[in-house]
């Protein structure tokens, strides 16, 4: 068993999802309001996530109207591979990127769920640049203020699906059924969830700067506990997460 290194998780209790999601988006607030470098490397950056549990995050921000977002970056986790033919189908976005438009393309998520009414400086997916430069580009950034996680059924974060190591960068990986099958409640049919996905690694996650992890529901307790209360291991991608110096866990029913 590795021992951990650093600060332990911090565990937050906050009652309900609510007050969960609006602690997560409290702190990007204070972050943003207190950020506020203009230069490149100096403004705030947010790692988002996809999936059923920040969506309360989204709708927290969305009621800060007296935070303004127009300096702040986003980057995403993850991204679906092969909704559109390798991204052949990909139209071009501002400043020469393009972006998936595929309706169940984690790009369309965020613009459903947040980009429509928050105007960030800028947003970005991994897979719209190559794989091996996506990490760079979050350096050059000044790396990730705060990043926002939530946690799979089989103890992945982003797609860092059970046997990922602890050094993996930015890479492309194939979906374990039990993703597949979770995620499926997306898609008409199991065979339409895409089979690849292009996520952010252990080691790209692990360089932010503070992580929130949020849990909610049932069916997330038994892997919750395995990943923060047990021991650190490959099997639960998550539990990595327990060498991070300011990582704050929070779980509710
Ligand atoms: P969920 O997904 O929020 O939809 O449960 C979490 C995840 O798979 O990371």
């Amino acid at each position: 068993m590795i021992q951990p290194q650093h600060m332990p998780v911090k565990f937050k209790h906050p009652g309900s999802y609510q007050k969960m999601c609006h602690l997560v988006a409290s702190n990007i607030k204070d972050l943003v309001k207190g950020k506020g470098g203009k230069e490149y490397h100096n403004r705030p950056v947010i790692g988002l996530a996809t999936g059923t549990t920040p969506l309360g995050v989204y709708e927290e921000l969305k009621k800060m109207k007296n935070t303004n977002f127009s300096d702040t970056y986003t980057i995403n986790v993850d991204e679906y591979i092969g909704l559109e033919p390798e991204f052949n189908a990909r139209l071009k976005g501002k400043e020469g990127y393009g972006f998936p438009q595929h309706p169940k393309s984690y790009y369309h998520y965020m613009t459903e769920h947040l980009f429509r009414d928050i105007n960030f400086k800028r947003s970005f997916f991994p897979g719209e640049s190559q794989t091996d430069t996506f990490d760079s580009l979050i350096a050059a950034m000044g790396g990730i203020d705060i990043q926002i996680l939530g946690i799979g059924t089989n103890g992945h974060i982003g797609f860092n699906e059970p046997g990922t190591s602890r050094d993996s960068l930015t890479h492309v990986v194939d979906l374990t059924e039990s993703t597949i099958k979770d995620n499926s409640r997306f898609f008409d049919t199991i065979n339409d969830v895409p089979k690849r996905a292009i996520t952010m690694g252990i080691e790209s996650i692990m360089r932010a700067k503070r992580i929130y992890l949020l849990a909610q529901g049932k069916h997330k307790k038994d892997i919750f506990d395995k990943a923060f209360k047990g021991e650190i291991t490959p099997d639960v991608p998550a539990s990595y997460l327990q060498e991070h110096s300011d990582c704050t866990v929070m779980y509710c029913d």
